[in-house]
């Protein structure tokens, strides 16, 4: 929805990442099965690999293509330290948005898309270990980034229509 309404280019490291799973020849593929099943957060070698990949080939089809919403990264202090070594000079963190919502919603709703995401992960055994994830591991980089100032946080229990407006009104300020 964002991507339709503004200019931002949508990455999703998972998305990334499974498709990376999914590429033939590739020497990461059991290693990321594992991790993602496992709800543990992959070497961060591996994803900031694909990110700036990603990032560099919608550059180099439009340079007008320059701003990004990447989704699902950074998620630990590993992700953070890749992220801040490789980006440094190259890209600029404007803010973060944090959909935050109580554990219970998001395992029924992780469990509902499970009916037909054909996702490893969305099953009661890897969502529970996913919050253990997002606890020991996630929780603290937000922290981060909440003394920096720059997280912007939405109440995403909301319906989805509110959720957007929500991301709207914060995107609208932010230019
Ligand atoms: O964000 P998403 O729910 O798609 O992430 C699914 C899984 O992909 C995570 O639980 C984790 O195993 C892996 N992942 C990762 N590093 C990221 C994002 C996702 O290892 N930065
Ligand atoms: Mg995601």
């Amino acid at each position: 929805m964002v991507m339709e309404n503004y200019s931002y280019t949508h990455l999703s490291a998972g998305d990334l990442l499974r498709e990376e799973r999914s590429r033939s020849g590739s020497e990461f593929g059991q290693l990321i099965d594992t991790y993602i099943k496992e709800g543990k957060i992959v070497p961060v070698e591996i994803t900031i690999s694909l990110l700036k990949k990603a990032m560099e080939e919608t550059m180099k089809a439009d340079d007008k293509n320059f701003r990004f919403l990447i989704d699902g990264f950074p998620r630990n202090q590993d992700n953070l330290q890749g992220w801040n070594h490789v980006m440094d000079g190259k890209a600029d963190v404007k803010f973060v948005l944090f959909f935050d919502c109580g554990n219970e919603v998001c395992i029924d709703r992780c469990l509902e898309r499970g009916k037909s995401s054909g996702r490893t992960d969305d099953n009661r055994e890897s969502l529970e270990k996913r919050i253990q994830t997002y606890l020991q591991s996630t929780r603290p980089i937000i922290e981060q980034y909440e003394k920096q100032g720059k997280v912007r946080t939405i109440d995403a229990s909301q319906s989805v229509d509110e959720v957007f407006a929500d991301v709207k009104n914060i995107l609208e300020k932010e230019g």
